[in-house]
């Protein structure tokens, strides 16, 4: 079987931040031949374009360094104060800054000069996430034949979106690059869809520079998963007990309603937490009975938009608090921190409700994981965003349009009030829909349509099919 070279902007052990895409990618790459490559994690003064190899916990990871201007303009500027916010639709957050283009085309030629002479001909190339979307391009301008694909772990933008982004054509020929282009939501291809129909008619018109063909891309949805029975043994693991003994304490009966989020404004969470503060003001019965734990990690700290995000957050949890708390009970607790994926299970197994709640989002693992995390016997209740990838697989969810905090209050107070039998009805299709969907089948569908069996024996690499198609 061909080497499996797997491209990330974060590799696995570095952070907590690496998280999901690490877990997810770190069981395929155990199972067969290959390494990780990306980022170091370190800033220097001097570019590098030679790869150091180390071993994380077996798996072999190559890094390379950036300089601090190039990441400044190639993370925080193009990738995350560009395409993100695009991404999720949120132009009013978007900033554009002409300069950190170049700098987000210098990195993935520097990633793609770094990578080359690590590369065997037949190695399949696994790029993930709009850091990387040039990759395939600039690993075809050294050369490179091999099989590429690339997956996107964001929603792909409605088409005015795509045209608000600076060079939306030059990505949009770097994305035809690959062989094979993943998304999670069939959502994401109508739009990826739709937009290549408009330019192909409209804004490539009689400009053969600008020209790109997607006949030999092939674009799908492939769905992330988790591994929910690995969640299931997490939930009742020795971390998970200890997390709940302690979360119990506070509880002292009352339900748990819990959210799980990096802190980004693409969580939806100041809404989340309006939609508790109406639930308490239309249900005074429920005060005292219920409790509301919000747990999200700071990121990407250094842009303004997520310390605003932050700021706004503080002072909605402030006035709920303000509003409701008394001597002896507090209707929330927000922390800004990160936990462990056990006393996370444990948490999800303990609430009654969970809210995910993203304004909008790729997949949304919380959804996944939680379902995993429950007690068949007194499961838990999903209340879902429509917005989150997730809710293309979680008919049984409670789905929620996250805008309309009363439409939330609402889908929350009838999850709280939902009687057993319910619960373990939708908890039961719900499971069976993220065994359907996980990540093993994930990883396994999109790597058998990259490299099938046949192209693993040998079959013609891109630029050999190129050449053939001349002939
Ligand atoms: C999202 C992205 C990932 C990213 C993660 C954490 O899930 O799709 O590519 O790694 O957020 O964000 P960070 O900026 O800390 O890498």
């Amino acid at each position: 079987m061909s080497r499996l070279v797997i491209v990330s902007n974060r590799t696995p052990g570095k952070s907590a931040a690496a998280g999901g895409l690490a877990v997810a990618l770190r069981k395929t790459l155990a199972e067969r031949e290959g390494f990780w490559f990306g980022w170091s994690g370190k800033l220097t003064d001097a570019p590098e374009t030679r790869a150091r190899f180390e071993d994380v916990e077996g798996l072999s990871v190559a890094t390379i360094d950036l300089t601090r201007d190039d990441h400044q303009a190639y993370y925080a500027g193009f990738s995350n104060s560009i395409l993100w916010p695009s991404f999720h639709l949120r132009l009013d957050l978007a900033h554009i800054d002409s300069t950190w283009y170049e700098g987000y085309r210098r990195v993935n030629q520097q990633f793609a000069q770094a990578l080359l002479p690590l590369l065997r001909p037949d190695d399949v190339i696994w790029v993930h996430d709009y850091h990387l979307i040039p990759l395939a391009s600039e690993l075809r301008a050294l050369g490179a034949g091999n099989r590429m694909g690339f997956y996107l772990h964001i929603p792909f933008p409605t088409a005015d979106a795509l045209y608000a982004i600076p060079h939306h054509l030059e990505l949009m020929r770097d994305v035809s690059r690959y062989d094979l282009v993943g998304m999670q939501a069939n959502r994401d291809v109508a739009a990826f869809t739709e937009a290549v129909e408009n330019m192909t008619h409209t804004s490539l018109a009689g400009d053969p520079l600008q020209m790109f063909d997607f006949a030999r891309t092939e674009v799908a949805a492939f769905p992330i998963g988790s591994d929910p029975e690995a969640f299931a043994r997490m939930s009742v693991s020795a971390a998970a007990t200890k997390m709940v003994k302690r979360m119990d304490r506070v509880l002292a009966g009352q339900k748990l309603v819990l959210g799980v989020d990096r802190l980004d404004y693409s969580k939806g969470l100041p809404q989340r937490v309006e939609a508790y503060e109406k639930l308490l003001a239309n249900n005074s019965r429920l005060r005292r009975c219920v409790h509301m734990l919000q747990i999200a990690p700071p990121s990407r700290d250094s842009i303004k938009e997520y310390q605003e995000t932050s700021d706004t957050l503080d002072a909605i949890c402030g006035r709920v608090m303000g509003r409701f708390a008394e001597p002896d009970w507090a209707p929330l607790t927000y922390v800004k921190r990160a936990y462990g994926q056990a006393s996370l299970a444990g948490l999800y197994r303990l609430a009654r409700v969970a809210l995910v709640t993203p304004l909008r989002d790729g997949m949304n693992l919380v959804a996944h994981e939680f379902i995993g995390s429950q007690n068949p016997a007194d499961p838990g209740v999903l209340v879902l965003s429509r917005f989150a990838g997730a809710a293309e697989i979680f008919e049984d969810a409670i789905l929620v349009n996250p805008f309309d905090t009363d439409e939330t209050a609402e889908a929350l107070r009838l999850a709280l009030d939902m009687p057993l039998e319910e619960r373990q009805s939708r908890w039961r299709s719900l499971m069976a829909a993220a065994q359907e969907h996980n990540v093993d089948d994930w990883s396994k569908s999109f790597l058998g349509r990259l490299s099938p069996p046949s192209a693993a024996a040998g079959a013609p690499t891109r630029d050999i099919l190129y050449l053939a198609s001349m002939a």
